[in-house]
């Protein structure tokens, strides 16, 4: 099915809207279930396509999985298969958070690569260089990675990059090492934090998580977690909040974690706009104003993060004066560029900087969608975009996005998905 969005732009966006569940903290969490028997119950799940297809991995494994309003369960206890297919994993590279827990619970796992992606290159190395530090003999067969142990050992493992998937993965293998693990240059990422607080919640022995060095002693014995509330998702709160800047509206998101924010916040503030901080909630106001134009470079939390580097592309396209977005963490990640530029954006693209000079205003046109945050990007590019403009292949935005469509309605913006 290639819905699409069919997108009235100039309406400022005003009101109020809850934030959803992080989709990028439910993830790895549904991975870790599968470390133990039994019935792990998570709240707060959205509902989207990446939880789905994290569901049928996890069904393929033998897991029984159900999500419903926000609940998921997840009863490993007749889990007997540790085999992932190319066919889920190449929709959703985060599937391969399950190789760790594999190896921990059944001494080997099948797990296809997972390809190449729209993001530019995203190899899985710095996964597997580590699993054979800790003791896990690793072939790579027909696309697939075949890894076998007989004893896990704990083992320092120095990261040559913060990764997020690796450093979660470790952790979920590490619990059934046998002795002390040690991540340096560790993810310091708040789902990193949250994944370690879950490990322990099961009964691991796990330090560090949130900072750039994590330990790890094993084995312990493991047990589900049925009362699991995830956290906030920030860059679905940040999104929401450009919507709310791009349109000159008055946007309130609600049970957001500010605090995972702040850079990104301190650099909203900078464009002129109002950001006021109250508990879990963020107000942006930029009615009456035009916003001005700020640089921003993406690194690793709690830097800028990448994945609203591409909303905020479209922020600066029709802010006052010239801006340079550098990506540090995935240098091609700018297949929004051209479809900004379809509807009028002045962007020069060098090496991993895009150079913006913001316009007047932006004209509707068709655009496509092409990962799951430049579909984002393009969604609100085409609310502050004069006229009808249609975005095609929104299936993408489907992949992180709950709902969004009614969450832009609810604040005032007239998004039609048309089903083809
Ligand atoms: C996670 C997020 C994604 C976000 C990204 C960076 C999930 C499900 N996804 O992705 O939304 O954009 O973090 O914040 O949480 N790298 C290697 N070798 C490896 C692993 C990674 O070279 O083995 C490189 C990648 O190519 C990239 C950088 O490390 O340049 C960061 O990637 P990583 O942190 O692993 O991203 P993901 O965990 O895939």
């Amino acid at each position: 099915m290639m819905d699409r969005f069919d997108v009235e732009g100039g309406r400022p966006l005003t009101g109020t809207i809850e934030c959803a569940g992080s989709k990028n903290g439910t993830l790895p969490l549904m991975a870790a279930s599968l470390l133990t028997k039994g019935v792990t119950i998570l709240d707060n799940v959205p509902h989207l396509q990446d939880i789905f297809t994290m569901a049928m991995v996890m069904r393929v494994i033998g897991a029984d999985v159900q999500l419903e309003n926000g609940k998921l369960r997840i009863d490993t206890s007749h889990s007997n298969f540790f085999e992932a297919p190319y066919e889920l994993v190449r929709k959703m590279r985060a599937s391969f958070y399950v190789l760790g827990p594999l190896i921990a619970r059944f001494g080997k796992a099948k797990v296809s690569l997972p390809g190449g992606c729209n993001l530019g290159p995203r190899p899985v190395n710095l996964h597997l260089k580590a699993f054979e530090r800790l003791g896990c003999k690793i072939d790579i067969d027909a696309g697939y990675v075949l890894a076998e142990t007989d004893n896990l050992k704990g083992a320092v493992i120095d990261l040559d990059i913060a990764s997020v998937g690796a450093t979660g993965n470790i952790m979920m293998a590490a619990t059934a090492a046998e002795g002390t693990t040690t991540i340096h240059n560790a993810a310091c990422e708040p789902e990193i934090e949250e994944l370690g607080r879950f490990l322990t919640e099961m009964g691991a022995d796990v330090s560090g998580a949130g900072t750039p060095t994590v330990e790890i002693n094993g084995p312990t014995v493991l047990k589900p977690v049925s009362n699991w509330r995830v956290i906030p998702d920030r860059i679905e709160a940040g999104t929401l909040l450009v919507a709310g800047a791009i349109t000159n509206g008055r946007v309130t998101v609600q049970n957001c974690n500010p605090e995972h924010l702040s850079v990104f916040l301190n650099k909203l503030a900078d464009t002129g706009a109002d950001v006021e901080i109250s508990g879990n909630d963020v107000t942006v106001d930029a009615t009456n104003r035009k916003l001005s134009a700020v640089d921003i470079t993406t690194a690793v939390y709690p830097g800028f993060p990448t994945d609203l580097q591409s909303p905020w592309t479209s922020l600066m396209s029709v802010a006052n004066g010239s801006s340079t977005l550098t990506e540090k963490v995935y240098p091609e990640r700018f297949s929004h560029v051209p479809e900004l530029e379809r509807l009028g954006a002045k962007i020069t693209k060098e090496m991993n900087s895009a150079h913006i000079t913001g316009v007047d205003s932006l004209k509707a046109a068709s655009i496509m969608c092409s990962d799951i945050r430049a579909a984002a990007a393009i969604v609100i590019a085409a609310l502050a975009a004069e006229g009808q403009t249609s975005v095609l292949r929104v299936y993408h935005l489907d992949r992180g996005y709950e709902r969004f469509e009614d969450k832009l309605n609810k604040l005032g913006g007239k998004v039609l998905r048309v089903r083809e």
